[in-house]
């Protein structure tokens, strides 16, 4: 059997439970890809996998963690159409289907995209699955409107020097909306950086003096946060979340929409966001790159909550 260099873990747990050891290298069936990976990016969903809080049917132990990533394709399956080997790609396996910390994955062709030119692997590999979010919580889901986010209007992004917040932040600048972002002191100037307009130290003032009848809001943070949240938007407004609605009821009472989204695959998302990449619309910010044996500690420091960007592991 062909090995491969990976991170797994062989029970649900705290990020000790991660092991940096051999695995057996996957194959692609006929319908899949194999992509040699270069560098995988750190989500805080890939904890709640490891902890066994995220779980998919298909799922068996020991399991390789990780999602996103960004490589080159190795083996093309007899019916895939539209990649060759050699063909830089990235993107992030369905949950359940394997992981990314490894040298190798097997992906379908639905679940990547070529990589933006203008990006080296470790920025391209931070992008999947935030970017993938931020577009689907502003923009729409596999067609479904969400936010409907556009030029003229204003949206609130909390947790906006974040993974989904940095890349939800440019796209909102992209699509010609006001933004108004909330970040800790030390992130103030970041965000002024991003193109926040508005930026508010969420430790020290109150969201709530500085976004009135806003359009949307984004809410990476839930809790409080998306309980204060209602009473800024206007009528018709929207709010999405990435960490679920605690209740319709608040939306319901005030005329306002609530929206909790899964970040889904969707390859002609990452063909646009390679685009905007490639344009220089949208910057990657990396707060860290680490090898893949220090995987670990990439996921201690995700779980801080207070990741500015993103942090990618690089795999050789
Ligand atoms: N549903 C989905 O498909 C989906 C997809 C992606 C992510 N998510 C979830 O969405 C959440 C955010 O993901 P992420 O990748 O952006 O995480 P992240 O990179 O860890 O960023 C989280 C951000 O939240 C900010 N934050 C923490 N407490 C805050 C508060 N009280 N008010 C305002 N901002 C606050 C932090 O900024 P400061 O350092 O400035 O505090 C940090 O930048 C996670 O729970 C993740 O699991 C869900």
């Amino acid at each position: 059997m062909d090995m491969m260099k990976a991170v797994q873990f062989h029970e649900y747990g705290g990020p000790e439970v991660l092991r940096f050891e051999d695995a057996p290298r996957p194959s692609p069936a006929n319908d899949e890809i194999l992509v040699r990976v270069h560098a995988a990016g750190v989500n805080p969903v890939d904890g709640g996998i490891r902890a066994g809080r995220v779980r998919s049917l298909s799922q068996r132990l020991p399991q390789v963690a990780g999602l996103d990533f960004a490589g080159t394709v190795e083996q093309v399956g007899k019916k895939v159409r539209g990649f060759r080997v050699g063909d830089a790609v990235y993107g992030r396996p369905q949950f359940g289907h394997g992981g990314a910390y490894a040298q190798y994955v097997v992906v379908k062709p639905t679940d990547v995209a070529k990589k933006p030119r203008s990006l080296d692997f470790a920025h391209a590999a931070a992008l999947p699955t935030a970017a993938l979010a931020a577009w689907q919580a502003l923009f729409e889901s596999d067609g479904t409107p969400t936010m409907r986010l556009s030029r003229g209007q204003t949206v609130l992004i909390h947790g906006a020097s974040g993974g989904v917040g940095t890349f939800a932040v440019q796209l909102a600048k992209w699509i010609g909306a006001t933004v108004i972002g909330t970040g800790r002191t030390e992130n103030l100037q970041f965000l002024k950086e991003l193109g926040v307009d508005v930026v508010v130290d969420y430790t020290q003032q109150r969201f709530e003096d500085f976004a009135h009848q806003v359009d949307g809001v984004l809410d990476v943070v839930g809790g409080e946060t998306q309980a204060r949240s209602w009473d800024v938007l206007k009528k018709g407004g929207v709010l999405v979340s990435t960490v679920g609605i605690q209740s319709e009821e608040p939306a319901k009472a005030r005329g306002v929409r609530a929206i909790a989204i899964m970040a889904g695959q969707d390859p002609r998302v990452l063909a646009e966001i390679a685009k905007l990449v490639d344009k220089g619309v949208i910057k990657v910010p990396l707060s860290e790159e680490l090898p893949l044996e220090r995987a670990r500690e990439a996921q201690e420091h995700i779980q801080s909550g207070h990741t500015r960007g993103k942090i990618v592991l690089d795999v050789h």
